[in-house]
């Protein structure tokens, strides 16, 4: 069953150089959420203080550079999903499913966000598992037009969540979220949805910041757990050095906290991406192959976007090597945009109030670049055995939800000072409840095929 790494896939072939003009647009795309990054991801208990880079440009300034000459072809969707998606919502609450039949496989990522009067299914105090930064409703944030839009594929139907359709599939079964503080929060975004119909124990908890914890369902047998992985592969996060910091990224070793646990678990989401936009060292094969952001230690620079490539190539590899023959589904999330507007240092918010239309906002190159590789990486290792990997293509309907994020709301009253006070933004994560419930609705229609 083993699956041997493509040549192709190999670090010294990828062509890692790039034009000027892109090579900048991920600079700036990088460094603006950084001091956000750092903020976020590596101290997140912290009290507020100034960002540690400032630069002039908007993080929407992504130019559409032309994609390398050297890039693959996307190839086509990944087969096997085809007749497997499933109507699950067809006799809880009215959630009628238009696609009872088996049918083609509905391509989910192409839609658009239309009104949708329905309340969510749980609130800032129904559910006890929803991060602190993450908690909106909690910290005061005042309108709530966001709650209230679905999202309407264009060629099929997304059933609306049914917590009853999940737990029924889910009875019996262990689901794993793996990966950064996304996994984290679509991980967070499934218990409360669940939670709104049977209640979940937390079972298991060990790291800083709850990085790996378990609840189980008892009414059910059933376990959601979730792993702290940032790159899939193992990383040593390295101390912060005159406000840089570098991780020291082995991408030839995997994260044994989280590959090796596998065997127990029967589906896993796999979700990252904005670890590989941090400064970072690459190593393979015993030395370093290249870094990322990192002039100050006189290495040449290698674009992010090969690595995440490695990663996501090779996790998927190993994954197929060690459990093809088992039957597990392994869902890779695609890349969750950032919506900051404005320079970083002078408070870029995400201050807008409803989705954008599609024409209104397009898809990134780094995004898109990111969602790429994803979606091929699934490709690549659908294999013909009865593990089955799918992607989770989000990053479309993502994009259009500047209103989803936290923003100044990821801490609580943080108008106390004055309305003009300058406040920390994250609009990076999502407000719960928000539209990373559905990433859930989503994952839903996929395990469940
Ligand atoms: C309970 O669920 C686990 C998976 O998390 C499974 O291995 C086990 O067999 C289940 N127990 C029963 C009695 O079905
Ligand atoms: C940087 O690397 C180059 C080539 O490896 C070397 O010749 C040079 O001395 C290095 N500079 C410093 C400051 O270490």
């Amino acid at each position: 069953m083993g699956t041997n790494f493509p040549q192709s896939h190999h670090l010294q072939n990828t062509p890692f150089s790039l034009p000027r003009k892109q090579f900048l647009t991920y600079i700036l795309y990088a460094l603006l959420p950084l001091a956000l990054f750092h903020y976020l991801l590596f101290n997140p208990l912290a009290a507020p203080k100034p960002p540690l880079l400032a630069r002039e440009a908007a993080p929407s300034q992504h130019g559409h550079a032309p994609v390398n000459a050297l890039e693959e072809q996307l190839p086509p969707p990944p087969p096997g999903r085809g007749g497997e998606v499933l109507a699950l919502g067809e006799t809880q609450g009215g959630d009628v499913s238009a696609s009872g039949s088996a049918s083609p496989a509905c391509d989910y990522s192409d839609g658009e966000w239309v009104p949708d009067g329905r309340p969510p299914l749980y609130d800032g105090t129904s559910c006890g598992t929803i991060k602190d930064g993450q908690n909106c409703m909690a910290h005061g944030r005042p309108d709530t037009g966001y709650l209230h839009w679905r999202w309407r594929p264009r060629r099929c139907h997304l059933p609306a969540f049914s917590p009853e359709a999940f737990l029924r599939w889910l009875r019996n079964r262990h689901l794993a979220f793996v990966g950064d503080s996304m996994a984290r929060n679509q991980g967070e975004s499934l218990l409360c949805l669940l939670a709104s119909r049977s209640r979940p124990d937390l079972v298991y908890r060990d790291g800083e910041e709850n990085k790996f914890r378990r609840w189980v369902f008892r009414e059910y047998n059933a376990t959601v757990s979730i792993f702290w992985s940032p790159l899939l592969v193992r990383v040593v996060e390295k101390a912060e050095q005159d406000g840089v910091r570098h991780n020291n990224v082995f991408l030839d070793s995997f994260d044994e906290r989280w590959m090796s646990q596998l065997g127990a678990v029967d589906a896993a989401v796999l979700s990252v991406g904005h670890w590989f936009l941090i400064p970072g060292v690459y190593h393979d094969g015993g030395r370093v192959v290249g870094c990322h952001d990192c002039a100050d230690l006189n290495l040449t620079e290698t674009a992010f976007f090969g690595v995440f490539k490695e990663a996501v190539h090779r996790t998927l590899a190993e994954v197929a090597r060690r459990h093809g023959a088992d039957r597990k589904v392994v869902a890779v999330t695609t890349f969750s945009p950032a919506h900051f507007e404005g320079d970083w240092d002078k408070a870029g918010a995400c201050s807008r109030r409803h989705p954008y239309r599609e024409d209104e906002k397009e898809l990134g190159y780094t995004e898109n670049e990111m969602r790429k590789t994803v979606l091929e990486a699934v490709a690549a290792h659908a294999g013909d055995g009865p593990l089955r990997f799918a992607a989770l293509d989000v990053t479309k309907l993502a994009n259009l939800r500047p209103d989803g994020h936290p923003g100044p709301y990821m801490r609580s009253d943080p108008f106390a000072g004055g309305a003009d006070a300058r406040v920390q933004n994250d609009c990076v994560h999502w407000c719960m409840p928000g539209p990373i419930d559905t990433f859930n609705e989503i994952l839903l229609q996929t395990v469940a095929g």
